[in-house]
């Protein structure tokens, strides 16, 4: 694992802007095209611009970029909840991805159709390669939930389904999400992390002992890739290798 502190979410966002833009360029001397999982919350809003911005929407070749999301709040495209939505308003709509290249988590049908299709169309992408996308951008809730990986649900322990689709009463509304057996096929999984109300969480997520059924964070474990977390000083505040 390897950990990234950055002074606040400002520099942080910075940070990640930096090492996302030099990790597409240099997959892409290697390959044709760059698949990244995007996460929604309300975290990667300040990266996201970032990226539209002179100094890096000129250095990412956007044609040969692939988007899926994490997950997915069932609620419409112009829903303010939408996950979608957010990266659309605060990414896509500014740079030229193709549109036949950005594959939204449909919530214009219901969710487990939603999730049925998203299945289907990840296996035909990754084929039988064996392994997935180049980047999994993650948040992480106060309570440790990542994706819609939420505590003490059996999401968590998914071992088949890509993706799959639920209830969530606490929310009351339903969520579609990938799951961690193929968040843990990808080359690197970043977790974006910041804010005071997360340093017990990310304490016991990096330091404590497995208990996936209470801090599901702790299930993202890529089996060959790289596992990056970037988290701001508040968020580290309780760490043990805390700088
Ligand atoms: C969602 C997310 C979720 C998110 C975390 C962190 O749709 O709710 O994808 O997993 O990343 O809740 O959210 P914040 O960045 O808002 O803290």
């Amino acid at each position: 694992m390897e950990l990234h502190i950055a002074q606040d979410l400002d520099q942080l966002s910075r940070d990640l802007a930096d090492w996302i833009t030099e990790h597409i360029q240099s997959t892409l001397e290697r390959q044709d095209r760059y698949t990244w999982s995007l996460s929604g919350g309300s975290t990667p809003r300040r990266l996201y611009e970032l990226l539209t911005r002179p100094g890096y929407k000129e250095k990412i070749p956007w044609e040969k970029l692939h988007l899926f999301w994490g997950d997915e709040r069932a609620v419409p495209f112009d829903d303010e909840r939408n996950n979608g939505r957010m990266t659309y308003e605060a990414l896509l709509r500014h740079v030229p991805v193709p549109e036949d290249q950005i594959h939204y988590m449909r919530t214009d049908i219901g969710p487990e159709a939603s999730a049925a299709a998203y299945e289907k169309l990840l296996h035909q992408y990754f084929g039988a390669t064996g392994t997935s996308f180049d980047l999994v951008l993650l948040g992480m809730g106060d309570d440790g939930h990542t994706l819609s990986l939420f505590p003490g649900l059996p999401v968590v322990h998914e071992q088949e389904a890509w993706v799959t689709s639920f209830y969530l009463p606490t929310q009351q509304m339903h969520r579609i999400t990938l799951t961690a057996p193929i968040v843990n096929r990808s080359a690197q999984v970043v977790f974006l992390a910041a804010g005071a109300g997360k340093a017990d969480t990310l304490k016991e997520v990096l330091e404590g002992p497995f208990r996936p059924e209470q801090f599901p964070s702790q299930v993202i474990r890529p089996s060959a890739g790289t596992l990056h977390w970037f988290v701001d000083k508040a968020a580290a505040a309780r760490l043990n290798s805390h700088t």
